[in-house]
């Protein structure tokens, strides 16, 4: 899955074929275009044909997220311990193999280029994001430089829209969304103002998931 990654970089999305898509049975562009016909919509409806999100609705792009994040993720709202009425009823149709398949889906194909730079990014949003402030720990310590994200465990937060962060920090501090490997990211969200995660949200969604050299324009349909 990471050679298949690593080869469509250049690309603004990839086509995944063979076992990939077929695992344990299971059609994951099937479901994506079209839901499970068991009560699962169309991933596509809302996260979009390419996964790419909604950044002014707040819905999270998936693309290259890892699929062990995302695996974990759809279990949680699977068993109702993170907080989304849409999500909640989607995971629920959806059975552990189908959450696989869909998790290497996802996985596979090329992040979204980050939002478009109507003002620079907040000083208080790259000062959090490189260094923390007293007991939050710097961001990038854990999501890597620019939120590219490191292995499987520590999610890209770059190009991710910022209402959707904003609302994961918020469901953090108020107990709505589990706070994840080693209980991380539930103490560092109650330490946060809501002008820290403001900043910090824009910073983020402004930072491109892919070298920008590799995102050659040209390659965007
Ligand atoms: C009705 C709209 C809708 C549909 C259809 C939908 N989603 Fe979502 N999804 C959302 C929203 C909104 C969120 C953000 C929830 C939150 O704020 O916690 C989300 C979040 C997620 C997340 C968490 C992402 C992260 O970064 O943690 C995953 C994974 C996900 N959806 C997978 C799917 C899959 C797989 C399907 C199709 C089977 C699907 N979604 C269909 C609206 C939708
Ligand atoms: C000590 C490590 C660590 C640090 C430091 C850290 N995070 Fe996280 N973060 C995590 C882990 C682990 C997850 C995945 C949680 C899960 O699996 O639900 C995560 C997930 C997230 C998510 C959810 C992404 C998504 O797609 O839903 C957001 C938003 C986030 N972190 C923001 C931040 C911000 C902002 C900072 C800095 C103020 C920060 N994190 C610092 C470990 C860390």
């Amino acid at each position: 899955m990471r050679t298949v990654r690593r080869r469509a970089l250049g690309a603004a999305f990839v086509f995944v074929t063979g076992p990939a898509l077929q695992a344990q049975g299971v059609d994951a562009v099937q479901i994506v275009m079209h839901g499970n016909g068991r009560g699962a919509h169309a991933c596509a409806a809302c996260h979009g044909n390419h996964a790419e999100g909604n950044r002014l609705a707040g819905i999270p792009h998936l693309a290259g997220l890892p699929d062990a994040y995302l695996t974990r993720q759809l279990t949680h709202f699977r068993a109702e311990a993170r907080d989304n009425p849409s999500m909640q009823v989607i995971a629920h149709t959806l059975t552990p193999a189908e959450i696989v398949a869909l998790a290497r889906y996802f996985a596979a194909l090329a992040p979204p280029p980050p939002a478009s730079v109507t003002a620079p990014p907040p000083a208080l949003g790259i000062a959090l994001a490189v260094q923390g402030r007293g007991a939050v720990p710097a961001c990038a310590a854990c999501h890597g430089p620019g939120g590219v994200g490191l292995g499987d465990e520590f999610p890209p937060l770059a190009g991710q829209s910022a209402l959707y962060i904003r609302r994961q920090l918020e469901a953090w501090q108020q107990g709505r969304r589990p706070p994840g490997p080693l209980g991380l990211m539930g103490a560092i969200a109650r330490r946060l103002t809501a002008a820290e995660i403001a900043a910090v949200a824009a910073y983020y969604e402004q930072q491109p998931a892919i070298p920008v050299a590799a995102a050659s324009s040209k390659d965007v349909p």
